[in-house]
C-alpha cells in the first residue's frame, strides 16, 4: 500500500516519542522509507540511535551542521519525501509551524516545504484545550495541514481526557488513506527502461556505455508513487531498484526487448535506456586471447531498436510511448526527427555532450517535444525532471481514458 512513498518523520519532544519507534517500523513494513529529523525535546524523549536503526537512515537535527547540510540539505530533505509526518506534534511545534518559525532544523524544513504535512497532536488535556492551541490547529487546518487525532484516554501526566497520540495504526490508516487519494495512476500499467546494455564480445568483454540509470530509474520511481503498476527494465547501472517497482535485470538489448515484451499490456512506455545500437554478430565462447592471429575486428549487427518496435505493436501499443533522444548537437531537429523516425509519441530531448554533464550527474535540462512543438523545460535535479513527466503522464492519461 505505501511502497514506495519517501515519508519525512519529525519527531518533537514529548512522551508518547517512543512511540514513534513503532510508527517507523510499521511504515517500513508496507513498503515506506522514513527518513526522520529529531528535535533537540524529541531526542531527551528517544534516541537517535534508536531512530536511526529502526528508519535505516540517518537521523538529521542540527540545522547548522555544516556536514548534514553539505550532504542533504533542508530544502533537499523536503523535496525527498512525498509526506511529512509531524509525530508526535507538540504543542510547542504546532504553535511554531502556526507562527512560521524556523528555529530548528524540524520548523524550518516544515517551513520551507511545498508537501502535504499531517500532524499527530500529543500533549496535555489542558494544553489541547487551551485557546492558544485551538487557534493554532485552526490556522493550520485553514492552510491544509492535515490531522489525525487526537484521541481521549489517560494521559501520562496522570489526567484523563483530550491529547493522546492517535494509536500509531491510526496514523498509518491516515497516512494510507492520504496516499490513495492521491494515486491518480492507481490501474494504470507502465514500463520503463533505463541503464545501459551491455553487448557482449567474449565472456569477459562488452560494448557498453556511460549512461547511469539514474534519469529512467527516478521516472519509474516516480510513477509508482502516482499508483502506476511499473515495471522497469534495467541494464546494469549502480543504482538501487527503486522501492514499489518491479525490476526486471537485463544486459542484452535483445533481453531489454524480450522483457518490455513480456510487460505488455502498458498504458505508457518510457524508454530511457541508452540501448547499444550494435552488437558482435558472433561473440566468443571463451575469452579471447592475444596471440598469432594478430588483432582482432569486430564484425557487428545492428540491434532491435525496442522504442520503435514498441511504437509499431499494433493492438499492444501503450497508449503513450515516449522516447529519449540523446544528442550531442542540433537537439531539438534531431530529436524531432527521431520522434518522426521511431513513430512515439514524445520525445524527452536532452543534451549530453560532455560539457553538460548529464551522463552520470544528478541534474538534466530536457526538451519535451511533442505533436504540440517544443517545450524548453528549466534545468533542474533529474528526480525533477521525472516527477514532472509523471504528472505529464498522467494528465494525458487522464484525458485519453
Ligand atoms: N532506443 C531503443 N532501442 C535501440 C536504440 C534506441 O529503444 N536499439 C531508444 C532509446 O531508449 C531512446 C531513443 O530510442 O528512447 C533514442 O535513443 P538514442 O540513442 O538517442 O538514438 P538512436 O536511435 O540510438 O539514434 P542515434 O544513435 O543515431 O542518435
Amino acid at each position: 500500500m505505501l511502497a514506495g512513498k519517501r515519508i519525512l518523520l519529525l519527531v518533537a519532544g514529548g512522551i508518547a516519542a517512543y512511540k514513534s519507534l513503532d510508527l517507523i517500523r510499521r511504515l517500513r513494513e508496507r513498503g515506506a522509507s522514513v527518513r526522520v529529523v529529531l528535535t533537540a525535546s524529541g531526542a531527551k524523549f528517544v534516541t537517535p540511535l534508536s531512530l536511526a536503526a529502526l528508519s535505516g537512515d540517518k537521523v538529521y537535527g542540527d540545522l547548522f551542521s555544516l556536514t548534514d547540510e553539505s550532504e542533504m540539505g533542508h530544502i533537499r530533505l523536503s523535496r525527498e519525501a512525498d509526506l511529512l509526518v509531524v509525530a508526535p506534534a507538540t504543542a510547542n511545534i504546532l504553535a511554531r509551524m502556526a507562527q512560521g518559525l524556523a528555529s530548528d532544523l524540524a520548523t524550518t524544513v516544515l517551513l520551507a516545504t511545498d508537501k502535504p504535512v499531517l500532524a499527530a497532536p500529543s500533549m496535555n488535556t489542558r494544553m489541547w484545550e487551551h485557546p492558544a492551541t485551538r487557534a493554532n490547529i485552526a490556522t493550520l487546518m485553514s492552510r491544509g495541514t492535515l490531522f489525525v487525532g487526537p484521541g481521549a484516554g489517560n494521559l501520562a501526566c496522570g489526567e484523563v481526557g483530550d491529547g493522546r497520540l492517535a494509536d500509531v495504526m491510526d496514523i498509518v490508516a491516515a497516512i494510507e488513506s492520504y496516499f490513495s487519494a492521491s494515486a491518480p495512476l492507481a490501474g494504470k500499467r507502465a514500463l520503463v527502461t533505463s541503464g545501459p546494455t551491455f553487448e557482449a564480445i567474449d565472456p569477459v568483454r562488452f560494448i557498453g556505455n556511460r549512461s547511469s540509470g539514474k534519469q529512467g530509474h527516478a521516472i519509474a520511481a516516480a510513477l509508482a508513487r502516482l499508483g502506476a503498476d511499473t515495471t522497469l527494465v534495467s541494464g546494469p547501472v549502480a543504482e538501487p531498484d527503486p522501492a514499489g517497482v518491479r525490476v526486471v535485470h537485463i544486459e542484452s538489448a535483445r533481453e531489454m526487448l524480450e522483457a518490455c515484451q513480456a510487460a505488455l499490456p502498458a498504458d505508457v512506455a518510457v524508454c530511457a535506456a541508452a540501448v547499444a545500437d550494435w552488437r558482435v554478430r558472433d561473440a566468443a565462447g571463451q575469452k579471447m586471447k592475444k596471440g598469432a592471429s594478430g588483432t582482432p575486428s569486430l564484425d557487428l549487427v545492428e540491434n532491435p531498436d525496442i522504442l520503435a518496435t514498441l511504437s509499431a505493436a499494433g493492438n499492444a501499443r501503450p497508449r503513450l510511448v515516449v522516447g529519449f533522444a540523446a544528442e550531442t548537437e542540433n537537439v531539438i531537429a534531431n530529436a524531432q526527427a527521431k520522434r518522426a523516425k521511431k513513430n512515439c509519441d514524445w520525445i524527452v530531448a536532452n543534451d549530453v555532450s560532455a560539457n553538460a554533464g548529464v551522463f552520470g550527474g544528478d541534474e538534466n535540462t530536457v526538451h519535451l517535444i511533442s505533436a504540440n512543438g517544443v517545450e524548453d523545460w528549466p534545468r533542474m535535479a533529474k528526480d525533477a525532471v521525472a516527477d514532472q513527466l509523471a504528472q505529464r503522464i498522467r494528465d494525458h492519461l487522464s484525458k485519453v481514458a
